[in-house]
């Protein structure tokens, strides 16, 4: 497989970033992240990690067990039909890699237990979870440890994510300081870089597009399976006839035409919404082809790939074994700052 990771796309830095094997990515995840992660292939060495241990902090039924494997295929099929690139970047998961487990561990020798605790993601997942901060699993308690050996194992400096991820960041800068203090400069300290993306909201146009809230449109669904959630979105509540002129602001499938339709098509659908020309299951319609359109290429790619489980499979395993040589440098290099490995 040819790579030119480390030559001309190393321009800027290194990227790391990772998502939790969650299956079918949707709309949201792709505006949110995924567009943004693609993009960043031209300027940056980039690294994408499907992280699977991650998952594991967080089980809370045999299916969840069941469901990895079958998430991370569904996950990479995404990220491969939406451009994330095996040539440019790599592509792994990240249990192919342990070295993170060691640094996990050797990373925790520096990290004060009230830090982790303090995590707003800590306190909300055990809420979630119906947990106690005395309940809850040691291994969730590391979850931003485990995170900061993500990124700085394959040392990189440039992290893009959402904001609810910067407290991990932060942690993860003051795990390095605490660690290159004690140790010798050996990382360097990781900044998160923030997707510009506009939130996107679920089709009932309240919340925050979501698998969960099951308001959401999967980048792989069919024509027909996304007309038809199209379809069942919510539009301007005071518009209760066809001949009341519509609000398109305060519209989700405005919001979501801007996203997806052409600038003439967004005016056009202002003036005709505002006017009363146009009626809010017509609106709709189009909206659907439009995102149909958007999602045509993808599907195709998709479409190829999914024929494809073994070379899949392959581009995994094949990013795998470039992480690992990379992480196994960096493990001798802890090893060796933290006295670890036979004496010389
Ligand atoms: N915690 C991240 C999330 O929930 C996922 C993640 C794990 C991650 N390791 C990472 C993101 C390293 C960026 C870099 O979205
Ligand atoms: Fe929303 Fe379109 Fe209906 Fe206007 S016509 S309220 S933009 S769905």
């Amino acid at each position: 497989m040819a790579s030119n990771e480390g030559t001309s796309s190393n321009v800027k830095g290194t990227i790391l970033s990772g998502m939790r094997p969650t299956g079918r990515l949707h709309l949201g995840n792709y505006l949110g992240a995924l567009e943004n992660w693609v993009n960043l292939q031209q300027d940056f060495r980039c690294i994408y990690s499907i992280v699977d241990i991650h998952a594991l902090t967080t089980l809370e039924s045999p299916s969840d067990v069941e469901n990895i494997q079958p998430n991370i295929h569904e996950m990479a099929l995404d990220w491969l039909a939406a451009g994330v690139d095996p040539e440019q970047s790599i592509v792994f998961i990240q249990s192919h890699v342990p070295e993170v487990m060691t640094l996990h561990t050797l990373l925790s020798m520096v990290t004060p237990l009230g830090w982790l605790m303090r995590v707003p993601t800590f306190k909300e997942k055990v809420r979630q979870m119906d947990e106690t901060e005395e309940s809850v699993n040691y291994g969730l308690v590391g979850y931003p440890v485990l995170q900061t050996a993500d990124i700085i194992i394959y040392k990189a400096d440039t992290v893009p994510v959402g904001q609810d991820q910067l407290p991990h960041l932060e942690l993860a800068r003051e795990i390095v300081r605490r660690f290159n203090h004690r140790f010798g400069d050996t990382f360097p300290e990781p900044q998160a870089r923030l997707t510009e993306a506009p939130l996107i909201l679920g089709l009932e146009g309240q919340q925050k597009m979501s698998k969960s809230l099951d308001n959401h449109i999967d980048l792989a669904s069919t024509p027909e399976e996304t007309a038809q959630r199209v379809l069942t979105a919510f539009t301007d509540p005071q518009r209760l006839r066809r001949s009341d002129p519509g609000r398109p602001e305060v519209c989700n499938v405005y919001s979501l035409h801007k996203l997806f339709s052409t600038e003439e098509d967004v005016a056009t659908v202002h003036e005709e919404c505002t006017t009363a020309q146009r009626g809010c299951v017509d609106c709709k319609r189009h909206l659907a082809g439009s995102v149909n359109a958007f999602l045509e290429p993808l599907r195709e790619r998709r479409r190829v790939l999914e024929e494809k489980p073994d070379y899949v499979r392959e581009i995994l395993l094949e990013g795998g074994r470039k992480a690992r040589s990379i992480a196994q440098e960096t493990i001798g290099e802890v090893y060796e700052k933290m006295g670890l490995g036979l004496p010389v």
